[in-house]
């Protein structure tokens, strides 16, 4: 089972844009796919058509429910939705934190450190998923903390934009101290993301991110990104011509997804 985080500590990057299409693109090739929301903002959610009273991830993490307590059947128009199971979010999830302080004790006799529960909680879902694709939210907090400690890689969406750009070193260090720490085997993958190449701007920060970094195609910003959001429908279901289709095709490819 691969886990595979999409994370920036910066917001409105496309974070939920990519695991919306990451996870409809893998369900359409016949995967299994958990997709875990772990955003209070619940996009990630309602992109699935799922709008919940209240989560109880946060009850989950910390052992207090099962797994099978947290799952919801993916809502949506087409076939790869059968694939595909949701860990929806509600505002709830902001509870987190004052939980996790709790139950501090008990955290520590089970997992040791509390960084380690989302990868405890995720033996449950072995061999049920051949994917789980988690959404973060935008900071370096206790969710994307676990979420890198559990995960196989860390699809990274960045704007090609000077903050973006300064914002990327501190994910990167927090990434480099998890690998040392608890995740050897943990990769990652920095993708341009929203990138308006008629922009010299623009294209003059790519190519200085690209000598930082290395990066994967990139993803263009495109009004029907936004569309295929609002209009639920996963961009590898758009015709081939799709210019998005076309970006998300190249990134897969690259990505061996
Ligand atoms: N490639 C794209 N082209 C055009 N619009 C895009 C693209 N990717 C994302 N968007 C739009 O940009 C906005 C932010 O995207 P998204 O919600 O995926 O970012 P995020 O990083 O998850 O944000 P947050 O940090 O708030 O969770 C959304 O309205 C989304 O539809
Ligand atoms: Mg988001």
């Amino acid at each position: 089972m691969e886990v595979i985080t999409v994370a920036n500590n910066k917001g409105g990057v496309g974070k939920t844009m990519q695991c919306y299409q990451l996870a409809c693109h893998l369900a359409s090739k016949g995967h299994k796919v958990l997709a875990i929301d772990l955003d209070s903002q619940a996009n990630l959610s309602s992109t699935f058509n799922l709008q919940i009273q209240r989560t109880l991830i946060p009850e989950w993490l910390i052992g207090d429910v099962t797994i099978e307590e947290v799952m919801v059947p993916s809502e949506g128009k087409g076939k790869l939705h059968k694939n595909i199971t949701v860990i929806p979010s509600s505002r709830h999830m902001a509870s987190l934190s004052k939980l996790l302080i709790l139950s501090e004790g008990e955290i520590r006799k089970e997992a040791g450190r509390k960084e380690r529960l989302m990868r405890m909680r995720l033996e449950q879902a072995n061999g049920m998923f051949d994917y789980v694709i988690i959404d973060t939210p935008p900071m370096l907090g206790d969710e994307l903390i676990m979420s890198l400690v559990a995960s196989t890689k860390i699809l990274i969406p960045t704007q090609a934009q000077d903050y973006s750009i300064d914002g990327l070193e501190e994910l990167m260090d927090t990434f480099e101290i998890i690998k040392e720490t608890e995740n050897p085997g943990l990769e990652f993958a920095i993708i341009p993301s929203m990138v308006n190449g008629r922009r010299k701007i623009e294209r003059q920060r790519l190519e200085e991110l690209s000598s930082m970094f290395k990066v994967t195609p990139p993803i263009r910003n495109l009004v029907q990104m936004q569309e295929s959001i609002s209009l639920k429908k996963p961009i590898c279901a758009m015709g081939k011509k799709s210019r998005g289709r076309q970006d998300y095709t190249q990134l897969w490819e690259s990505l061996n997804l």
